[in-house]
């Protein structure tokens, strides 16, 4: 079928340009534009964004994990979740070696972070980064460079079952960032992962945590110094916390009596 000449005259041809100039400027805004000002724009480059902006699965378009050298090998799978496929009785033979530092339960009175009750997937994965290089610290590499992934396994398991400090009523105020986060700066709230609202696989219970060590974390997320986070989550948004919510959130979290947990025994008066 062929177009009648006469459909193609003056306002047609004017409508038909206007939609091709708006096609163009859309594609430009949506593929180019918009992605180009996320922060981690950088991370990727121009390719990486238009992919992302066109919904290209990450391992398609660029992977990440991959050519990052510095990422995590562990893939976040249901089978970590629970036990990880530990023996909890081998894991408390071997978890002797750890409560110098860790304390006799699993909670540490010093800045050292508390493994008590924390999710198993979690302290497997961790301990798997600390064995790999790619979450650094002298002390835990040279330890869990000695452990098989067996062990890794069984202290996760052992670790997991342990009851969690449930630290003393304290009225920190909740920062916002915590329930509400910032859509503006693209955080997310810490509750959607880290549990309040919603606890994905690999993201650790904070509560009862030193107060150093989650600020000291998050500032390494930051600086870029902890660079273990699947896809950068957690330096994505720590790049985007201002000192004193950096501050807020790690004393709110270090000062936060588990929900439904009475404070453990307090001394009688
Ligand atoms: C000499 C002290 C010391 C000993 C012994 C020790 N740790 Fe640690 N551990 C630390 C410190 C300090 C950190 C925090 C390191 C950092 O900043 O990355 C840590 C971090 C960890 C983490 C990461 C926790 C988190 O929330 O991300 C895990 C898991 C862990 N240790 C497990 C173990 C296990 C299992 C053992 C025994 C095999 C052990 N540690 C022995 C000092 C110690
Ligand atoms: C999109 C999910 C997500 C959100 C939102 C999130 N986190 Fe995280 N966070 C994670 C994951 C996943 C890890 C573990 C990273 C790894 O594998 O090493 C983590 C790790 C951490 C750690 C290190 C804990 C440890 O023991 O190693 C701290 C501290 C932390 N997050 C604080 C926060 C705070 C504060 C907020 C809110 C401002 C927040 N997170 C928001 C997913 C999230």
């Amino acid at each position: 079928m062929t177009v009648p000449p006469k459909l193609l005259t003056g306002p047609v041809r004017l409508a038909l340009a206007a939609l091709a100039v708006l096609l163009v400027l859309s594609v430009l805004v949506g593929f180019l534009w918009l992605p180009m000002v996320k922060p981690d724009f950088a991370q990727g480059g121009l390719w990486d964004a238009i992919c992302r902006a066109a919904g290209v699965p990450a391992s398609w378009s660029a992977p990440l994990a991959s050519t990052d050298a510095g990422a995590s090998r562990v893939a976040m799978v249901p089978a970590l979740t629970g036990s990880a496929g530990g023996d909890v009785g081998k894991g408390g033979t071997l978890a002797q070696r750890c409560t110098m530092c860790h304390g006799a339960r699993g909670v540490s009175a010093s800045d050292v972070p508390n493994l008590a009750g924390q999710y198993s997937e979690v302290t497997y994965k961790q301990l798997v980064d600390y064995k790999n290089g790619q979450r650094r610290h002298t002390l835990m590499q040279a330890l869990a460079q000695g452990l098989e992934d067996q062990d890794i396994r069984d202290l996760a398991a052992f670790y997991a079952q342990l009851p969690r400090p449930s630290p003393a009523l304290a009225a920190t105020p909740v920062p916002a960032l915590v329930n509400v986060g910032d859509p503006m700066r693209n955080v997310a709230p810490c509750a959607s992962c880290h549990g309040g609202i919603d606890q994905k696989p690999g993201s650790p219970w904070l509560e009862g945590m030193p107060h150093a060590y989650l600020a000291g974390q998050l500032k390494a997320f930051a600086a870029g110094e902890r660079r273990n986070d699947g896809h950068g989550v957690m330096r994505n948004i720590a790049r985007q916390m201002k000192p004193e919510e950096i501050e807020a959130t790690a004393r709110y979290y270090a000062s936060r009596t588990i929900e439904g947990v009475r404070p453990a025994a307090e001394p009688a008066r």
